[in-house]
């Protein structure tokens, strides 16, 4: 629900269990005023500021919802333009505003130049979650250019100090979480490589001292994966801010007269705990964010063939793997690199997407067909916005990947990126996925990227330096096209593992490639710092035959870490034993039957692998009918695992069955929670799934 207060120039967005408020002052400021527990309407007011002398500029304490650069306003900025007589400072008063349903659009106009900029916001009552952005409007002749724009400005409650949880990571190892307290000073997360990246991620999570079922959680995530900034800051006054947008390091865009221009959207929200906040978040990208094809459809049990085969692909041994695959229960198979152009190892062929006659002399459909009569759909490795020097496609269009005349074209894994701002480059992938759909029974495609942009030299373009902005859009716009024309085909974004995973590629694409690290004892916490923010079923999670890098785990360990997210299988099947492959059909039955509640229900994270020695997630069915509790641990110490397994999430009056170690329980859902069972972790391979069911 919005509210606006006529008299106090107040608004109220409500949502179930929060009030996100803010306000024009008689000045005509826009002014954060509260975000957290709801508190009566009429006492919502702007208090005075005082205490200004030479040094101290009180417009600098106030909290606001947009910053725009200029005035005595010494804080970072969220909007910072170039007028066409180089007036630099905005200076923005409140016109009006509109409420539709559960959208709020708030405008304000500068006092001189033809500039409107109108905050957005849409409240999902249901999920505790808000979406902002700002939309920029040139009204005037001349051209008005912006060297930032952020998305959205938030300020926090508390005096004291913020910790910040965000990731650190790398590739094989996504979503590392860090915890950084700010005290003072900035602390920012960002992307410069043209892509979200593996590195840090284009959200926050700020708290003092929460856990994962208690204290203040306060959250935003951007839904764009180009390059991002999240810039957080304590000042002098110990005003905690966030801004939070496109990457202003290598940025401008110019809006022409009688454009406009939105920035990508950020969904934030206020949470009691770390749990809550990810089942808030879980919920609401699983029915309001993910494309409509899928959402609300279990995602198929998979098997792709990289790690098997790498790019020795040919119609024989996939189909012999298809087999294997198919006698095991998987759904999917999925054939990934080397199956195009001249695509023999990683120097050649990206760009060239017709199917290489020597590899398939048949063409694709004798495999597509062997895999379809084993009952398996088919799917596909696809690196669209990349070219290999070494291919027909850069012979005949050199200038088609980015590039500066004067300098050296830097090759990461021997490629280039494409200039996706060009139609011509994004007709040519377009219809490359078109015909390749068209022809074929493809029912998904793992659309991949693997390297960061350089040389973004974008000629074609008015500014270059929106490249990342433009280049996110047109692959955005691409898969939305294919998915539109062809909707029962799935779409998974990958980059090198987990370098594209953020809000933005969810609201494209059906499902993420988390990381290439399958390793099951690394993968705890891959997919930890995963679940804090994104929803489950996208997370592809694969067993494979990386037994443990350092420490060796079992395949049912791996299938148990696997399990707990969309499941797929990586391993080169041909030399599995008779007891392997007896286990992974064991697993995958097993799987099929839980998967509903992994990837639909609500996930809470009992034990921490990190701080804990020992990882348990239960994932409950939204009607509590239905749980399945994940057990693992790789070497407990001292003896003292032995602890009381409380579970979660259940409903205290229900009754609920269930078997560990042999033992039948049978109690009620209160007593599970509160007391709950003894349970002995021992052993560097332990791993347990229980199902509960309620009788
Ligand atoms: C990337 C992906 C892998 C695989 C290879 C193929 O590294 O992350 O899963 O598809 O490319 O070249």
């Amino acid at each position: 629900m919005i509210r606006y207060l006529e008299k106090s120039g107040i608004f109220i967005l409500e949502t179930k269990n929060t009030h996100y408020v803010f306000g024009i002052d008689k000045a005509g400021y826009n002014r954060h005023l509260h975000w957290g527990d709801k508190c009566n309407a009429a006492d919502y007011e702007f208090t005075e500021i005082s205490g200004e002398n030479s040094n101290n500029s009180m417009l600098d304490e106030y909290k606001q919802e947009i910053t725009p650069f200029g005035s005595t306003m010494y804080r970072e900025c969220d909007i910072k333009a170039r007028f066409s007589d180089n007036c630099r400072e905005i200076s923005m008063h409140f016109e009006n505003y509109d409420i539709d349903g559960n959208t709020l659009k708030v405008h304000f106009e500068d006092d001189y130049y033809p500039l409107q900029i109108t905050l957005n916001y849409t409240v999902y009552e249901a999920y505790d979650i808000i979406k902002r952005s700002v939309t920029l409007k040139n009204t005037g002749t001349e051209p008005i250019v912006f060297d930032r724009i952020f998305s959205a400005e938030f300020a926090l409650p508390s005096e004291k100090p913020y910790t910040f949880i965000n990731t650190n990571g790398a590739w094989g190892g996504e979503f590392i979480q860090t915890d950084t307290v700010l005290d003072g000073g900035n602390l920012v997360f960002e992307s410069h490589r043209g892509a979200s990246n593996h590195n840090a991620a284009p959200y926050f999570i700020a708290h003092q001292n929460a856990d994962e079922n208690s204290g203040d959680v306060y959250f935003a995530s951007l839904a764009y994966s180009g390059n991002f900034k999240v810039s957080a800051n304590r000042d002098a006054y110990s005003i905690t801010r966030i801004s939070i947008g496109m990457n202003d390091f290598d940025f401008s865009h110019t809006v022409l007269p009688g454009e406009s221009f939105c920035a990508p959207p950020v969904y934030c929200g206020k949470a009691e705990g770390f749990g809550e906040m990810s089942r808030n978040m879980n919920r609401f990208c699983v029915e309001q964010l993910l494309p409509k094809q899928f959402n609300d459809k279990p995602l198929p049990i998979l098997y792709n063939s990289w790690e098997a085969t790498g790019f020795d692909v040919n119609a024989k041994h996939q189909t012999e793997l298809a087999k294997i695959a198919a006698d095991m229960g998987v759904e999917l198979f999925v054939m990934d690199d080397g199956w195009f152009g001249k695509r023999n190892n990683d120097q050649a062929g990206l760009g060239d997407w017709f199917v290489n006659p020597e590899k398939f002399p048949n063409g694709l459909d004798e495999l597509i067909e062997n895999v379809n009569r084993l009952g398996m759909d088919f799917g596909i490795w696809m690196e669209p916005e990349m070219v290999n020097p070494d291919s027909d496609l850069y012979r005949s269009h050199p200038d088609w990947a980015y590039h500066y005349a004067h300098r050296n074209a830097d090759e990461l894994r021997n490629q280039l990126v494409l200039n996706m701002t060009r139609t011509d480059v994004q007709e040519y992938i377009f219809n490359c996925l078109d015909e390749l759909l068209g022809k074929h029974n493809i029912k998904y495609i793992k659309w991949d990227m693997n390297r960061p942009f350089s040389q973004t030299g974008a000629e074609n373009l008015e500014n270059p330096q929106m490249y990342s902005y433009l280049h996110t859009m047109a692959v955005y716009n691409i898969v939305d096209r294919l998915k539109a024309r062809y909707p029962h085909v799935q779409f998974e974004s990958c980059a090198s593992g987990g370098g594209r995973c953020d809000l933005g590629a969810i609201s494209h694409y059906d499902q993420v490639w988390t990381s290439d690290n399958t390793d099951g004892i690394d993968r705890m916490t891959i997919q930890k710092g995963y679940s804090l923010l994104h929803p489950i079923k996208t997370m592809r999670a694969w067993v494979t035959d990386i037994a443990g890098i350092n420490k060796p785990c079992s395949l049912d360990f791996r299938f148990n870490i696997a399990m707990q997210g969309s499941l797929g299988i990586g391993g080169n099947l041909t030399k599995y034993s008779e007891e392997d492959l007896e286990i992974c059909k064991k697993n995958i039955a097993f799987y099929k039957a839980i998967r509903n509640t992994v990837q639909f229900g609500d996930l809470y994270r009992i034990l921490d692998i990190e701080k804990d020695e020992v990882l348990c997630n239960e994932y409950v069915s939204t009607d509590k009918t239905e749980s399945v509790l994940f057990l693992a641990a790789n070497g407990t110490r001292f003896y003292k695992k032995k602890c009381n397994l409380r579970f979660a999430g259940l409903d205290e009056a229900k009754t609920y069955r269930f078997t560990l170690d042999g033992t039948a329980y049978q109690k009620g859902g209160a007593y599970l929670m509160h007391i709950g069972i003894p349970i002995y972790v021992r052993g560097v391979d332990y791993n347990r799934a229980i199902v509960l069911k309620s009788v």
